[in-house]
């Protein structure tokens, strides 16, 4: 179904006016692919759309659960997870504290990713792990650290390229089993983390959108991947403040490998090996 530009509008100020979500600053072109997915797989016009948004609170929710990408995987951008191995975390062995924020975590895999890095660094026992979301449901399926098998058969790839393999030396081989971390059930199609790792982050609904720090911590490393390129240019600038305020001198901001700081706040932190470390 085509949207037009006042369609998206006029859905932009219903949901406004109907809840805090505020979509105004999300990317054009993003916000009008997955609202004509939504009247696709809902039948919908854009009309009836604006009314059912406007008068039912629940089918507004899963709308703002619809318009959002969860796609993530483990340990995904294994080049990114080899960078934190071997350049990034070994900056924080001597600290006796590491706090870690993942915004826009979705299911949990990145979250699971760096604690299993942690762990065979000798640093999860000092680190703080949180993660955060605007939809509840894929912090639910964080919580419980439970995925497809089938779905995901990639991630074990990924898992031997970063936790098994050295980039920089192709003769050594960490033998680190899968079950440390993860028990695989092929027959029930499941692969569920391990109980140590599932309990340990803390998760919240938290909307990246006008929202303050949601929890009372300074971060020394903040991962978010993969969310800023949903955002336009205004947005994104008062994302990195937040970042920026709630960052300890030095600490290290993670972004997807197609999202960069531009504008005003590149002048606070270095870049170096494609993550940026505050002033
Ligand atoms: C594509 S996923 C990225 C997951 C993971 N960081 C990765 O790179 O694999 C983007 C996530 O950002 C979340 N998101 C989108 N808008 C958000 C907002 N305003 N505040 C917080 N999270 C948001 C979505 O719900 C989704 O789970």
């Amino acid at each position: 179904m085509e949207i037009e530009d006042q369609d998206i509008k006029a859905f932009i100020d219903t949901v406004k006016s109907r809840s805090d979500y505020d979509f105004s600053n999300y990317s054009d072109k993003s916000l009008k692919r997955r609202l004509s997915k939504i009247l696709l797989d809902h039948q919908l016009s854009p009309g009836s759309l604006l009314e059912k948004v406007g008068g039912d609170r629940d089918f507004l929710e899963q709308i703002v659960k619809d318009i959002t990408v969860n796609t993530t995987e483990l340990f995904r951008d294994p080049q990114i997870w080899h960078l934190l191995r071997y350049d990034i975390l070994p900056l924080y062995q001597e600290r006796s504290r590491i706090n870690i924020w993942h915004p826009g975590c979705s299911t949990g895999q990145e979250v699971f990713s760096m604690m299993i890095l942690l762990n065979e660094l000798g640093l999860l026992q000092k680190s703080r792990i949180y993660g955060t979301d605007i939809n509840e449901d894929v912090l639910n399926v964080a919580r419980a650290g439970v995925y497809k098998y089938r779905f995901n058969e990639g991630y074990l790839d990924n898992f031997d390229s970063v936790i098994r393999e050295n980039p920089h030396d192709g003769n050594t081989y960490f033998d680190v089993p899968y079950s440390r971390y993860f028990q695989i059930d092929k027959t029930r199609d499941k692969i569920q983390m391990n109980r140590q790792l599932y309990e340990k982050p803390v998760y919240k609904k938290h909307d990246l959108v006008g929202s303050p720090n949601p929890f009372d911590e300074v971060y020394d490393l903040i991962v978010c991947r993969n969310v800023i390129i949903y955002f336009n240019y205004e947005l994104q600038n008062k994302v990195f403040k937040l970042f920026l305020d709630n960052m300890s001198l030095g600490a290290c901001l993670l972004l997807g490998v197609h999202e960069t700081i531009l504008g005003p706040f590149a002048s606070h932190f270095d870049k170096k090996f494609q993550a940026y470390f505050k002033k």
